[in-house]
């Protein structure tokens, strides 16, 4: 945040990081005590970097046992673009990933934005609960501006009120994100805190919204093929939905360097290091030992162990997709019965809205 000095700022993550760990244990020994939202922006496809760094954690936590809300957050494609682009097919192939991953649309809630209006009417009374100020200092909305390369629509200024509606709705109070969403996770507890100081309760015993927390994923961040964010707009992601062929093409065009002699090393090889850790996280090993298992094999020896690594790993998900992309009527359902169950609790919760604001007529 812009008052926030850098030393700040990494204090500020390390309590996260601390409270994450602390939150691991209470999931452990009590995962009925927990109520969880998350979700992704259907832009575009996901892809290995989504998998390692939530996807696959999204499933442990629901095997775990925690009440699971996974939002498919269409409202939040239109902020920065103009259109709607390829959105349907990306929320199909979205879905399809969602369940091949291991996510179980019995126990888990999987939605849309736009099926959802009493979500979305929970934006208004936020918005009155923020400043504009609060909102233009939000270090994410200002990534997402620079990004974006246009004037910052009225949308993309609130979003971060909007994603509050998405946690808050359902009373989730586990949010597990990257970095990039710590700032969110802290509006939406600030939001929680002003209603209730406002408006007041309808139990007495419990503020209408509990204050979520963050849960940092723990696993590192895997950069693109060209040493980059992997991000759709760069080219450079492996999704999930490749084929083998694919796979392999786009590795052998995969950025290395000209020290034949293979190591693990990403603060000075940062791109080998990279394929190095793909390789590790297919395999589950560590990078060092498939570094030094490459050894002198040059960046040809690398792409040709990442690529098998890549897709051995990712063989069965695949199969899996495949088989539910071929049956779109399916997929609706599972969109149309998570779009229902959501719309339940959203108007429950709507409903306790009104009464405390007194607009329950
Ligand atoms: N903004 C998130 C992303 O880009 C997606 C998202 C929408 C989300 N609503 C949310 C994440 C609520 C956590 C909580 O990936």
């Amino acid at each position: 945040m812009e008052s926030e000095s850098a030393p700040e700022a990494e204090k500020s993550l390390q309590r996260s990081e601390e409270r994450s760990r602390e939150i691991e244990a209470e999931i452990a020994s009590d995962p009925a005590g927990f109520r969880l939202l998350t979700g992704d922006r259907p832009t575009g496809r996901l892809h290995i970097g989504h998998y390692f760094g939530s996807l696959q954690n999204r499933v442990r936590l629901q095997n775990a046992g925690i009440k699971t809300f996974l939002i498919v957050a269409d409202y939040q494609v239109i902020y920065d673009r103009d259109g709607v682009g390829e959105l349907k097919d990306n929320v199909y192939n979205m879905v399809a990933d969602y369940l091949a991953a291991g996510i179980d649309p019995e126990r888990t809630v999987i939605f849309t934005h736009s099926a959802v209006t009493a979500l979305n009417q929970l934006m208004l009374p936020f918005l009155a609960l923020v400043t504009d100020a609060e909102l233009r200092r939000n270090p994410t909305v200002k990534d997402e501006l620079a990004a974006s390369n246009r004037p910052m629509s009225g949308l993309m200024l609130t979003f971060p009120v909007h994603q509050a509606a998405d946690i808050l709705f359902c009373k989730a109070n586990l949010v597990p994100v990257g970095k990039d969403q710590l700032p969110h996770v802290e509006q939406t507890r600030v939001i929680a805190r002003r209603f209730d100081e406002r408006y007041g309760r309808v139990d007495p015993a419990h503020p209408i919204f509990p204050e979520p927390e963050s849960l940092l994923s723990r696993s590192g961040t895997i950069l693109g093929l060209d040493g980059n964010k992997m991000s759709k707009s760069r080219g450079n992601t492996i999704e999930l939905g490749m084929t083998a062929d694919e796979t392999a093409r786009l590795l052998k065009r995969a950025v290395t360097d000209s020290d034949r002699h293979i190591t693990y090393d990403p603060v000075n090889r940062p791109e080998v290091s990279n394929l190095v850790n793909i390789a590790a996280m297919c395999l589950e090993r560590v990078p060092e030992d498939v570094a030094e298992e490459i050894g002198d094999g040059g960046g040809g020896g690398l792409k040709k162990l990442a690529t098998a690594a890549v897709n051995d790993h990712f063989a069965a998900h695949r199969a899996r997709r495949a088989e539910l992309m071929a049956d779109p009527g399916a997929l609706r359902d599972v969109l149309r019965a998570g779009n229902e169950r959501a719309n339940a609790v959203a108007e429950t919760t709507l409903a306790e809205v009104r009464q405390a604001m007194s607009m329950d007529y």
